[in-house]
């Protein structure tokens, strides 16, 4: 386990399908305190001293997309949308999470 993200605390969102939980195990192997939300969660975490960033990624391969994905017809016409000719995967998206919570994004 690598220990990027000790003393650090991480609250993500939308944990329980898709990029979240993809984050949430890379932030936990990295020593960060994980808080995790969910409409279908029960638990709710408070938390101080966050950082707060956003990540506004393209199309990625989750179920969310997976209507889309599916269909090799519109899965061609998003492809085309990307420049780099592909979808995004899960933990392509976490590890930028997982970038901008380390001590190399940070500007203190
Ligand atoms: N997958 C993509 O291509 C893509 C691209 C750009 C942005 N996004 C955004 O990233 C986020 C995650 O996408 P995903 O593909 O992992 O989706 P997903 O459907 O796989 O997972 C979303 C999770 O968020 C939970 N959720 C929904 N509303 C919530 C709320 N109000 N509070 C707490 N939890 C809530 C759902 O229960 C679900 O578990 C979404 O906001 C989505 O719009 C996704």
């Amino acid at each position: 386990m690598a220990d990027r993200l000790r003393d650090k605390v991480a609250l993500i969102t939308g944990a329980g399908s898709g990029i979240g939980p993809a984050t949430a195990v890379l932030f936990a192997q990295e020593g960060a305190k994980i808080a995790l939300a969910d409409l279908r969660s029960a638990d709710l975490d408070t938390v101080e001293g966050v950082r707060v960033n956003a990540l506004c990624p393209g199309f990625v391969f989750t179920n969310l997309t997976k209507a889309l994905t599916d269909q090799p017809e519109s899965r061609r016409f998003l492809e085309e949308k990307h420049p780099m000719g592909r979808l995004g995967q899960a933990d392509e998206i976490a590890r930028a999470a997982l970038f901008l919570a380390s001590d190399d994004a940070s500007r203190s």
